[in-house]
């Protein structure tokens, strides 16, 4: 089998002073695949992932990154963290498309050396792959929504990620710049095999465009693909409204594609 990009196993954390907001969660993330990772509000999304990404430190349990244990990982261009309070952070700061995406190769190459041709050219193919070469000179805080977070998946997409990491990226995006912004997604998987996980608390955006569904709700409710989930013992124990969404969320994917493997355990 070919190694996973996310294990995770056992894993339980709590802020201090506060109950457990993730009890036992164990799952895998393999290559290619898009994790659409759903649940309520307060599920502890944003902490799995921050989790994930050495953010927080770890209490109990295990996660590794690319075959390595988070603590001794050190290669972070290789991942792309959109975070979910960048959405809402202001917007105004003086800098331009380029500078934005330039940051992102600077980053790798240490801020005291100079950007080489390759630079330029990457970022330039980032930038066209999200449609926003056109807009290289305009000022990030002029852009809508949707370009803005086109610009950010560029700028990880510029520093080498392999996997991203999106924490509700189609926040306040219009329904139709949010379908768009998934397709790009879906592309991306596809023809560069950058691994996804996609945070929501939207079942019905989020899981219409992924390989895989992770339901959190403090533990792990459900975790594979959806063919899967309409045949899994572990949905009923999902609460009522939201294992009635899942479910016919699952039935309506199924029936309009065709069926992929299995990763999460
Ligand atoms: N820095 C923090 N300190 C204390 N509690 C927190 C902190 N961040 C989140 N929480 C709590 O942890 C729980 C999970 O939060 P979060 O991971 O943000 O969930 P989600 O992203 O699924 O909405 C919530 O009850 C939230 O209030
Ligand atoms: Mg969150």
């Amino acid at each position: 089998m070919v190694q996973p990009v996310i294990l995770v196993n056992g894993l339980s954390f709590s802020y201090p002073a506060s109950p457990l907001v993730l009890e036992d969660v164990s799952l895998t993330v393999a290559g290619g695949s898009i994790l659409g990772l759903v649940g309520p509000n307060g599920g502890g999304k944003t902490t799995l992932l921050k989790l994930i990404l050495k953010l927080l430190p770890l209490q109990r349990g295990t996660i590794e990154l690319f075959g390595r244990p988070v603590a001794q990982f050190e290669e972070w261009h290789r991942i792309g963290y959109l975070s979910q309070k960048m959405w809402s952070s202001d917007r105004n700061f003086p800098a331009s498309v380029e500078e934005v995406v330039s940051s992102g190769r600077v980053q790798q190459r240490g801020l005291l050396r100079r950007l080489h041709a390759s630079d330029r050219q990457k970022i330039q193919s980032a930038l066209e792959r999200v449609g926003m070469w056109a807009y290289q000179h305009r000022n990030i805080a002029q852009l809508s929504v949707g370009q803005q977070r086109r610009v950010f998946l560029a700028r990880a997409l510029a520093s080498g990620a392999e996997l991203l990491m999106l924490d509700e990226p189609t926040s306040s995006m219009d329904p139709g710049i949010q379908e768009d912004f998934y397709h790009l997604l879906e592309d991306l998987s596809k023809e560069q095999g950058v691994t996804i996980v996609q945070v929501s608390h939207d079942l019905a955006g989020a899981t219409a465009h992924v390989t895989h569904v992770a339901c959190l709700n403090r533990r792990l409710l459900y975790c594979g693909t959806i063919e899967e989930g309409l045949i899994s013992d572990t949905l009923p124990q999902l609460y009522g409204e939201m294992r009635d969404t899942l479910l016919s969320e699952l039935i309506a994917i199924r029936n309009s594609r065709a069926s992929t493997p299995s990763v999460c355990g």
